[in-house]
């Protein structure tokens, strides 16, 4: 029995897809604790990250569990693991915690859920995915009252990753061996600006989408409105400060799935529906 957080999010949701196709009993996470459109095999399951203890039922007989980073107690979260009796746990953190900088709000969070999971003394895999591809889902606001998407860092390419991929990786660490103390870098196959995605994403909706760059005084105050000021800074450190460069393309899904991880134009494809609602 595997239990996975953040069920109804992009990567939560593929590994629970992930496990469940490959035969593992699953219990899926969400604070709500009702989700549709499940997999056979796996069951919805209620609980908050940021309670602990409310994860004692959810636990229960859990072999392997997979978590989300950042939240409030991370070490009581994985001593709640613990005393379930878990055997195995997969993070997903994010490329920056390899620099360690403290510094960094987003690095900063992910570098302790590493640590809380490292110490919890049971076996451990961590996954560093690149940016995803389902971040163009940010765009549906402006896509539904127009065609051109606005946004930040015009000139910043990134190899992003499908969360598809990110599901299969974390199902086979969590069911296979060899994945213990692992630290998995994880990117997607190309490296593309957001532009290309914009263009990419319009030939698969045959719509004619233009991207345009804002400058980086607005993308700060349009990004502050969305989110807190320290993770502004924090992704202005990554791609202006150069303390995160997410182009370079990695093997690290073919080597641990034996397949190439999927396209921005796949992606697309499979979600043009969510584009047309
Ligand atoms: N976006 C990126 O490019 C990127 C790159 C690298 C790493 N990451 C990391 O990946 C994480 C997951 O990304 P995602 O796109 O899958 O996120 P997402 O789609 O926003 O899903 C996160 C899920 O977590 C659940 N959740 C939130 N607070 C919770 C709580 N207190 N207790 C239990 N569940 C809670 C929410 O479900 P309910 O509302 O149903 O509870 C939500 O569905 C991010 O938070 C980030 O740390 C992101």
């Amino acid at each position: 029995m595997y239990l996975v957080a953040g069920a109804r999010g992009n990567v939560g949701s593929e590994v629970v897809r992930a496990l469940a196709e490959q035969g593992a009993e699953v219990r899926a996470l969400s604070r709500g604790g009702e989700l549709s459109g499940l997999p056979p095999r796996a069951t919805a399951v209620a609980g908050d990250l940021d309670v602990p203890a409310s994860l004692a039922g959810p636990l229960a007989g859990v072999d392997g569990v997979f978590l989300l980073p950042g939240y409030r107690d991370m070490p009581g979260l994985l001593a709640q693991v613990v005393r379930a009796g878990v055997t195995r746990v997969a993070l997903l953190s994010g490329r920056s915690a390899a620099s360690g900088d403290m510094g960094n709000a987003v690095t900063a969070y992910m570098v302790r859920s590493e640590e809380a999971v490292r110490a919890a003394g049971i076996p451990w895999t961590v996954v560093r995915p690149s940016a995803f591809t389902a971040n163009a889902l940010r765009w549906l606001p402006q896509l539904r009252t127009g065609d051109v998407v606005r946004g930040p860092f015009a000139d910043v390419p990134v190899a992003c990753i499908d969360p598809y991929d990110v599901g299969e990786v974390v199902a086979d660490t969590l069911l296979g061996d060899g994945h213990e103390g692992k630290v998995y870098e994880l990117s997607g196959p190309e490296p593309l600006l957001p532009g290309e995605q914009v263009a990419v994403l319009g030939d698969v909706l045959d719509r004619p989408l233009r991207f345009e760059g804002l400058d980086d005084a607005t993308a700060r105050a349009e990004m502050a409105a969305a989110m807190p000021e320290e993770y502004v800074d924090a992704f202005f450190d990554f791609y202006r400060g150069g303390a995160l460069d997410e182009s370079p393309v990695l093997s690290t899904v073919y080597d641990i799935t034996g397949r190439e991880p999927r396209t921005f134009e796949q992606w697309a494809q499979a979600h043009a529906d969510a584009f047309a609602a």
